[in-house]
């Protein structure tokens, strides 16, 4: 036969046993006339593996040698699953890293891959390579299906004295077994031994960590042993469903047999004694079990998803209680469910494909669809329907035609609630919960629409977490729920953040302002509430402007000041930046005043004076009545020197860019010049009295010669002395007072020259001192008479050298010896 397979290493090691020289030669011989052909083997078609095992493939792979005159040699061998226009290397697939391994010892090739994987179910391939173009040849396929459950044993005698527990399929390398005499577990391990054993033992394993796979009981003695078997391992069924699970089991005489859940335990008096189900509340009224004929039925009615348990049967007689370890029948309940698997794209005739299905749907069974209520008689598990978004449907199995999976919908009743019942204000936080009524459950999306535009918030949850709220946060919120089916909006939730006022200006209406303006302050600020108003002048609140706006409608300059307005709210209040009113206006009428006041006297100087209230300050221009050109510039004008045409009407002219103001004042000079004929008359009058006055003391003057005559002329002294005496007066002519010749009798007389009645009149009558040395003569200087000058009108200004000499004179009379 092996000729046939070609001339490949492993059959000339196998012919080369045959070891004569003539059959090596024959086969040298063989080799070269008989050619290999294309071919891959390999030794299994279909394999089982659990989850988790090592599998391994085998293939081995021939070809010719040597075509069309050339040696043909492998390049490449490798294993795959995907061909993408070609074959991909196993070992280039990132699911396979570190997990497979392609080993070839001559032309037998092992691929190994580790740890297997429910997603490494498929079909492999086994392909060699060679340098002849196109010699590249690909074995059959090796199709590895792995499961997570269920590893299908069977107990075997391994030999004699031990049974093995056998697996149809690949089991992970460290495999251990539990292993069950009579439903009891006895052992951990590989393998069991017989002489654990009585003859009419029941014996069956299980992998562990498969407990609920047991293999079937292997009776030692191969024909007759008690043995419980259960028709099912697992078993799915419709919430609200009855259910009916069968154990056969034989068992002769037994006395008392029941059904138990070991997932109820916690409720047994003993955790080690399983109790009747028929006696557990939960169950109660709706567990049935017949016994018939060493078949034992057990039926739960009106299934909830909490009955999802595992349930076992025990027996005992009067030998033997049927252990409680070996595992029965795994039950699911569910519930139908439609499911919404495909949206068609088309948004003006939206289909929707759903799929009624429910965790472990039972097979073979036929479905009922439900639009509205209404069975639509469509008996397919899917469904495609065009949207409609007040639609619900549901589905059902035709059998069960009450038991509908909850019925899916587009959202209703859309709502926007938030965890706050008073006021908001700034830095508070804030949650949203938008909450629908939707099947399958809606997402959600959030948006805020305020006067201007829509923005859509962040993230998609049902809650939004505002966590230090801004005045911008301010606006209306409403969240959309959608699911595939539709979508629905909520409605407005209103935030309106409140807040203490943040600023306030103050602002005047105009800049410039003259007295009579209509002028009005606007005060500006924000704060929610509208915040209130008060207003401040100088610090001072005013009484009235409560509002926004402070309107003067004819200002006047007492309104001048300092502005501000202060605004709040009953979160907070605070004051504006003070902006300043400068009522402007013209000059009042000036109020002048002449300094010295009254008349004046020719050669004296006068200052004229002008003072008036403007805004801003004055100027002040001087004018002389008919004279176009101004007299002077500034508050005071000064003149000096003043001369009888000085006399007149002076104004002052007040001036401000707002406009100006005269007043006048009427300036009178007297002079002397204008009574020099009547000073010329006093003159006289006074030189005659002067002469008059010396002549009465020469008289006296003779008598008292004539006395002394007798004295023997003793009174020459007294004559010089006279004779001084005018001396005396011709040269004290400055200080306008004759020395007193004589410190006897002194007499003065001083002449008051008044002009006007009313004025006030000085006279200094200074009595004479005694004399007693020559150097008082200066002081007597000082012994005048003041005259006082009064203007008055019907006086010329006059000459103040005449008038001195006018003023006074002195008469003394001495009379001392
Ligand atoms: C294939 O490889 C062998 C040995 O490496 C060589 O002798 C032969 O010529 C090659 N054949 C072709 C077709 O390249
Ligand atoms: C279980 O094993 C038996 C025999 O070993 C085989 O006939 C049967 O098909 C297997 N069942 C499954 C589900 O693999
Ligand atoms: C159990 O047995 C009863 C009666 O033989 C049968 O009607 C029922 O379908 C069986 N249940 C299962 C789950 O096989
Ligand atoms: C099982 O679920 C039902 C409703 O589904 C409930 O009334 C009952 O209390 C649950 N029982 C247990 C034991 O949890
Ligand atoms: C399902 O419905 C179709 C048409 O309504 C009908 O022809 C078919 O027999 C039904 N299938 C079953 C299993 O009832
Ligand atoms: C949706 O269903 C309602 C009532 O079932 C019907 O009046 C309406 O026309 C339907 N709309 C569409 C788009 O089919
Ligand atoms: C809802 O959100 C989830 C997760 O973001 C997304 O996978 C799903 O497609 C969304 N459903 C709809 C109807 O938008
Ligand atoms: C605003 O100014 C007025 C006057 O100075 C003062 O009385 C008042 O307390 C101030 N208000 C605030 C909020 O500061
Ligand atoms: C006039 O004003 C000047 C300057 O102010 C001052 O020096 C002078 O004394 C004043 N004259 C009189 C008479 O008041
Ligand atoms: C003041 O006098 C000046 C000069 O004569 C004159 O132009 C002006 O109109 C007068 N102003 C007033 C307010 O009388």
């Amino acid at each position: 036969m092996w000729p046939t397979r070609g001339c490949d290493w492993k059959r000339r090691k196998a012919a080369m046993n045959l070891s004569t020289a003539a059959s090596l030669f024959l086969i040298v011989l063989f080799c070269e006339e008989v050619q290999s052909k294309w071919n891959v083997n390999c030794n299994s078609q279909n394999i089982c593996a659990l989850k988790g095992s090592t599998v391994r493939m085998h293939c081995d792979y021939s070809h010719p040698y040597r075509q069309d005159g050339t040696t043909i040699s492998v390049k490449q061998t490798f294993w795959f699953t995907k061909t993408d226009k070609d074959p991909l290397d196993l070992n280039t697939q990132e699911e396979y890293a570190g997990r497979v391994e392609n080993s070839c010892i001559s032309e037998d090739c092992t691929l190994t891959i580790r740890d297997v994987k429910e997603s490494d179910s498929a079909a492999y391939k086994f392909r060699f390579v060679t340098n002849k173009s196109g010699g590249s040849y690909t074995g059959p396929k090796v199709v590895l299906s792995v499961r997570d459950s269920n590893p299908n044993l069977t107990v075997k005698k391994k030999n004699y004295y031990n049974l093995e527990c056998s697996s149809s399929c690949v089991l992970p390398d460290d495999s251990t077994y539990v292993w069950y005499k009579n439903g009891q577990n006895i052992h951990i391990g590989k393998y069991f031994s017989k002489t654990w054993a009585s003859n009419t033992d029941s014996i069956s394993c299980a992998l562990k960590g498969h407990e609920d796979f047991p293999s079937p009981s292997f009776c030692i003695r191969n024909y007759y042993c008690e043995q419980v078997t259960y028709s099912h391992g697992r078993i799915c069924a419709l919430k609200g469903s009855s259910v009916s699970f069968n154990s056969s089991y034989i068992s002769s005489y037994s006395t008392t047999s029941f059904w138990f859940s070991p997932e109820r335990s916690t409720e047994w008096n003993d955790i080690s004694q399983p109790e009747d189900l028929k006696l557990d509340s939960k169950y109660l009224g709706r567990v049935r079990v017949t016994n018939i004929k060493q078949k034992s039925t057990l039926t739960i009615n009106n299934l909830m998803e909490n009955d999802s348990a595992e349930y076992r049967f025990i027996f005992k007689k009067y030998s033997l209680s049927w252990g409680s370890d070996l595992h029965g029948t795994t039950l699911t309940v569910t519930g139908l469910q439609v499911e919404v698997t495909r949206i068609s794209a088309n948004q003006d005739s939206p289909y929707a494909e759903l799929k009624c299905h429910s965790r472990c749907t039972p097979a073979g069974y036929n479905y009922r669809w439900f639009r509205n209520g209404q069975d639509i008689r469509h008996n397919k598990s899917t469904y495609i329907v065009l949207i409609n978004t007040t639609d619900k449907i549901s589905c059902a199995l035709s059998s069960f035609k009450e038991l509908r999976a909850p019925e899916v919908y587009a959202p209703v009743s859309t709502s926007v609630s938030a965890d706050f019942t008073d006021d908001i204000v700034e830095g508070n936080q804030v949650f949203l919960k938008c909450s629908s009524n939707a099947n399958p459950p809606a997402n959600y999306t959030w948006y805020k629409k305020t006067q201007s535009s829509t923005v859509q918030l962040h993230g998609k949850d049902s809650e939004v977490y505002l966590h230090e709220i801004q005045t911008s946060d301010s606006g209306k919120y409403f969240c959309v729920a959608n699911n595939q089916l539709g979508e629905s909006i909520s409605e407005y939730l209103n935030i309106d953040v409140k807040y203490a006022p943040k600023r306030a200006d103050v602002s005047l209406s105009h800049v410039e302002i003259v007295e009579g303006d209509s002028v009005h302050l606007t005060c500006s600020s924000d704060g929610n509430p509208t915040p209130s108003y008060s207003w401040y002048k100088d610090n001072q609140e005013m009484l009235q402007g409560q509002g926004g706006m402070y309107q003067f409608t004819s200002v006047t300059s007492e309104d001048s000041g300092t502005y501000c307005c202060e605004v709040g709210n009953i979160y907070g209040r605070m004051n504006s930046s003070s902006v300043l009113i400068n009522v402007e206006y013209p000059p009042r009428l000036p109020s002048v005043s002449v300094n010295p006041p009254g008349d004046v006297a020719a050669g004296s100087s006068v200052n004229l004076s002008c003072t008036s209230v403007a805004n801003p300050a004055a100027t002040y221009t001087w004018y002389k009545e008919h004279s176009t050109s101004p007299a002077a510039d500034g508050q005071t004008f000064t003149i000096v020197d003043i001369r009888g045409e000085h006399g007149g009407n002076y104004y002052c002219q007040a001036r401000n860019s707002r406009g100006n103001h005269n007043s006048t004042v009427h300036l009178i000079v007297v002079s002397s010049s204008a009574s020099s004929a009547v000073a010329g008359l006093i003159t006289i009058l006074l030189l005659i009295g002067l002469f008059l006055s010396a002549f009465i003391i020469f008289r006296k003057k003779k008598v008292v010669r004539q006395i002394h005559q007798s004295r023997e002329g003793a009174e020459d002294n007294e004559t010089k002395r006279l004779g001084n005496l005018g001396r005396h007066m011709g040269s004290s002519s400055t200080a306008g007072l004759g020395n007193s010749v004589d410190q006897g009798d002194v007499c003065y007389a001083s002449v008051l020259f008044s002009k006007n009645q009313e004025e006030s009149l000085y006279s200094n009558f200074v009595p004479a001192e005694p004399k007693t040395s020559q150097n008082e003569e200066k002081e007597e200087d000082v012994e005048y008479s003041a005259i006082m000058i009064k203007n008055t009108p019907f006086k010329k200004s006059y000459d103040a050298s005449e008038e001195s000499s006018a003023l006074y004179s002195t008469v003394c009379k001495v009379n001392r010896l």
